[in-house]
């Protein structure tokens, strides 16, 4: 196994800079910091727990790959309400106090930074914990301040940042999008094109911290993002972290498109109560949602190249936000399929999931592999990482990979390719 000597070594403390610090966040840090007192295991993480065939043998993936260790990092980030992480965990209510008690002090000590928050982009809240600036433009040099003054009072050598915060309203990139030169004369104008989301994506990159992104907001994925992350040589990678309906969504339709068996309806509905089901219930942030849920089907079942099979598909997707059920989220899915000679049968997936549990190991593994893809010099938008998303950003003209495990292969193969790997295929 050759071993490149171009990934600079993981040292010292990494900073993982959360823009929105609700359920999602405080149960990733708690389970960290649990994790690393041995008192948590952290399932769902591939790079924690999940193996790779390197070298002629299965290897797990922290001890091949050249990754920061859970001991090192720091947490940090922004939210448009003052509370601690412990604060919020408490009011998420998605973890135990058993879970809470042993870390009740380090959660307490991170306290976000004030957040950039223009109202018109989540209706749903109303933060009071906000950063005030006359443009767009000093609101993101407000963010690119915290990040230095992060870096030096928290004593860290560098920085990721993945968005955890709130699913914005829809907005369509526009001409203000399209580059460099025209986004950063929106930032000095105000442009109402340039959401939230796109401040702090656009403050990271100039930092030259890498930016995933969890939520279907564009964030970063427009052409003027990706010309700043080239000309800062940083990494990006998103969008909408790939947890639960969506997940199951990628494995069943690529066994049913295998088999060649016809698909006439897919009906999709979830009922949540947690912050995120308060939000998705303003149609203009569901519309957001349902794009990306909406594409996978498409990309997996193509139904130009399968017309008889695909044609007349009637793919729906509905969130209702129903409190009772707070982080517990119950996703249904409904499948009219059909088979030789065009007989019918069905198909009903009840996933009785919980939203933070699966998405916090995303943005474990996403914070340590957007870190190795930087120290590595892989700049611009992280294909192989579309693993992990429900909508995977590509670079221009490529067509993204929906199906689970045809990701999986390709993450791996990647992560083997970056190790000057050459054989050893999972
Ligand atoms: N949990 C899942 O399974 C899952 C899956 C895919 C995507 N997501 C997305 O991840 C995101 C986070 O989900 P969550 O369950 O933690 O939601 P949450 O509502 O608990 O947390 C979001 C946080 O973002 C904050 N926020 C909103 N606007 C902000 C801004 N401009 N600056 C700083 N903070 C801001 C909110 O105050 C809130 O604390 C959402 O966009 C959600 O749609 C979640």
């Amino acid at each position: 196994m050759t071993r490149p000597n171009s990934i600079r070594p993981p040292e010292g403390r990494l900073a993982v800079l959360l823009p929105g610090m609700g359920a999602i966040s405080s149960t990733f840090i708690t389970g960290v910091l649990l994790a690393r007192k041995g008192l948590g295991l952290p399932v769902g993480s591939l790079t924690q727990m999940g193996t790779l065939h390197a070298g002629g043998r299965s290897i797990r993936m922290d001890e091949y790959l050249p990754l920061a260790r859970m001991e090192q990092l720091v947490f940090g980030g922004w939210d448009i309400f003052p509370d601690s992480v412990y604060e919020t965990a408490l009011h998420a209510k998605v973890l135990e106090p058993e879970h809470l008690g042993p870390v009740r002090e380090e959660l307490e000590a991170i306290r976000p930074m004030k957040g950039v928050f223009h109202p018109q982009y989540v209706k749903r809240l109303h933060g009071t914990h906000v950063k005030t600036g006359a443009t767009k433009a000093e609101l993101v040099e407000q963010v690119r301040a915290d990040i230095r003054a992060f870096l030096r009072d928290k004593g860290c050598a560098r920085a990721v940042a993945i968005w955890c915060g709130s699913t914005e309203t829809y907005v369509a990139a526009a001409q203000v999008h399209a580059s460099r030169r025209a986004f950063e004369a929106g930032l000095r104008k105000n442009d109402p094109s340039i959401t939230n989301s796109q401040l702090y994506a656009w403050a990271c990159l100039q930092e030259g911290v890498p930016f995933a992104n969890g939520s279907p907001n564009l964030a970063v994925d427009f052409p003027a993002a990706a010309e700043l992350a080239r000309h800062h040589e940083v990494a990006l990678a998103g969008k909408d972290f790939k947890t639960g309906q969506t997940l199951m969504k990628t494995v069943i339709a690529p066994a049913l498109k295998a088999r060649m068996l016809g698909v006439r309806g897919w009906f999709s509905t979830n009922i949540l109560g947690n912050r995120d089901g308060e939000v998705l219930d303003d149609p203009e942030s569901f519309r957001a949602k349902e794009i990306t849920k909406r594409g996978v089907l498409e990309d997996i079942l193509q139904s130009s190249d399968s017309p008889a099979l695909y044609g007349e598909l009637f793919h729906k997707v509905r969130i209702e936000y129903y409190p009772p059920r707070g982080d517990a989220k119950e996703g249904w899915d409904n499948i009219d399929l059909f088979g030789w000679l065009g007989y019918p049968m069905q198909m009903k997936i009840d996933f009785l999931c919980r939203d933070s549990i699966l998405a916090a190991p995303l943005v474990l593994d996403l914070a340590l592999l957007m870190d190795l893809a930087q120290r590595a010099g892989r700049i611009g938008t992280q294909d192989w990482l579309g693993f992990y998303f429900k909508s995977p950003m590509t670079e221009p003209g490529r067509t993204p990979e929906q199906d689970l495990f045809v990701q999986e292969r390709r993450l791996k193969d990647s992560l083997r390719a970056l190790m000057g790997e050459t054989t050893g295929a999972d």
